[in-house]
């Protein structure tokens, strides 16, 4: 038989999802398995690991249901990014809970790294200014609370790494890393495409802990225990979430910026080289044949957040609230949802969150407004951040929003085309699995990124959208001189 299918697995913040590809790019079965958050403490948010494997066996188990494993070519990966964990390299059993990409347990270390000087030098070297959401600071963390004096760590009995390293090291006993989850780290020399001795040594993470930095296309072994897959499998592409998104869209063409919508949004563009002095972040979207895809990224905490925020404080489902703000306008009502303060363009810790403009007459509709519309005025933010945009190409759960969309477009003045799948990581991963195969090439997925395309075009007048933004970066300022 063919060895034709791709499974692909996607292992998010609130889900993991799974795809079945076959030879033709067609899916022939999906399945998601929701997975839960904690927050412990203030700024502190957390993940079981186990409960991460297991989601990744069940929706492989799904998918499988009515396939024969032996038509499986590979396995590809994309995963949510930035998160840490340690676990023991002997057993591979965990140490300590996941420590999400939203925990902000790692401030006062950044800022004992600012206050020596080291801000800019990290910048320059890794493409990320220093920040609690990059996982260096969490991994300093989960060492101080289980290996205070890192013998363990430097003797290799102890492994750190993001979740692709975790599930890798899981699923075939290889310590390796994908290369643009690498480059999430705040560990990676971008220039170098490896970890950084003066950097681990700045945040005092012992090499010996940390997988071997790979290309997305690998290697990265082959399965084992993953039923019913069989045992040997390889697995053949790994991706950040966030690039594999852009991945599926084809985001290698010029002009090209993709949205994700989803908890936090990511904005993100391929960028011939790295550039690590601008407001948005140089990363690795991806390395496969050899060649190295630099990207601008950019990164807002809270946006799907904010609404499911506002869904818990009124008791009802974040769809209940984009119902209500579609139908409403917010007036004069202004939110900046800075919660754990605000990520790109402005890089601000301490910013705090900001409802103003409202009255005794505002009620949930306008609250429900404010709320969606600071998810269009954000990314409109690191929109301007970023090299001009022919079209936006926009994903993720809430981009099911007509009015978001047509908004974005508004706000932005830039076209919006939405995919017209909403879950693009898991196909992203599959599409380089199946390159590297050659069951497809770059110009079919092209063609496969456009189909079904939904297009939102600026309808704005510009004094219109001036005053909008002005106030936006007028309560913008307040967030962050009330934080300050
Ligand atoms: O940077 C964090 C991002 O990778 C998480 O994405 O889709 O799991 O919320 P998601």
């Amino acid at each position: 038989m063919t060895r034709a299918y791709v499974l692909a697995v996607d292992q998010g913040t609130s889900s993991t999802k799974g795809l079945l590809l076959d030879a033709t790019g067609n899916v022939v079965a999906q399945a998601t398995t929701p997975l839960a958050q904690t927050h412990p403490g203030p700024g502190l948010v957390e993940q079981d690991p186990l409960a991460l494997l297991d989601s990744v066996r069940a929706v492989v188990m799904q998918c499988m249901k009515d396939h024969d494993p032996h038509a499986v070519a590979g396995l590809a990966l994309s995963t949510q990014r930035e998160s840490a964990l340690l676990w023991d390299a002997a057993t591979g059993r965990p140490l300590a809970p996941l420590v999400s990409w939203q925990d902000q347990r790692g401030g006062e270390r950044a800022a004992r790294l600012e206050r020596a000087g080291l801000g800019a030098k990290i910048r320059h070297r890794t493409g990320l200014p220093l920040d609690p959401m990059f996982s260096a600071l969490k991994m300093a963390a989960l060492l101080d609370a289980h290996d205070p004096s890192r013998a363990r760590s430097r003797s290799g009995a102890l492994r750190l790494g993001t979740v692709d390293a975790y599930l890798l090291h899981a699923l075939t006993g290889e310590t390796v890393t994908e290369i643009g989850n690498a480059s999430r780290t705040q560990l990676l020399n971008l220039a170098q495409g490896d970890w950084d001795d003066e950097l681990l040594e700045a945040f005092d993470i012992p090499a010996a802990a940390l997988g071997r930095v790979v290309a997305s296309d690998g290697p990265f072994g082959k399965l084992r225990g993953l039923a019913p897959l069989i045992d040997g499998t390889p697995v053949l592409a790994v991706l950040g979430d966030s690039h594999a998104a852009l991945f599926a869209h084809a985001g290698w063409r010029p002009g090209t910026v993709k949205v994700t919508y989803g908890t936090g949004s990511s904005a993100m563009t391929l960028a011939g080289a790295p550039e690590p002095a601008g407001a948005a972040c140089s990363t690795i979207a991806w390395q496969s044949t050899g060649h190295t895809a630099y990207a601008q990224e950019a990164n807002i905490r809270s946006t799907g957040r904010t609404l499911t925020w506002l869904g818990e404080l009124f008791g009802i489902p974040a769809q209940e609230i984009i119902d209500l703000a579609t139908d409403a306008d917010a007036g004069d009502v202004t939110l900046v949802p800075a919660f754990g303060g605000l990520g790109a363009p402005w890089w601000d810790a301490h910013a705090v969150p900001v409802l103003s403009g409202f009255d005794l007459g505002t009620g949930r509709p306008q609250l429900a407004r404010a709320a969606l519309d600071s998810v269009a005025l954000q990314v409109g933010d690191v929109l301007a951040a970023l090299p001009p945009a022919l079209q936006v190409v926009a994903d993720g759960g809430l981009s099911r929003s007509d009015t978001l969309m047509q908004l974005q477009a508004d706000v932005a003045d830039v076209r919006v085309a939405r995919a017209s799948h909403h879950d693009l990581s898991a196909a992203g991963a599959a599409h380089l699995a199946g390159l590297r195969l050659g069951l497809w090439t770059t110009r079919i997925l092209e063609e496969r990124a456009d189909q079904g395309l939904q297009i939102f075009t600026p309808d704005w007048d510009p004094t219109r959208r001036k005053s909008i933004v002005a106030r936006w970066h007028r309560c913008l300022t307040s967030a962050r001189d009330l934080g300050s």
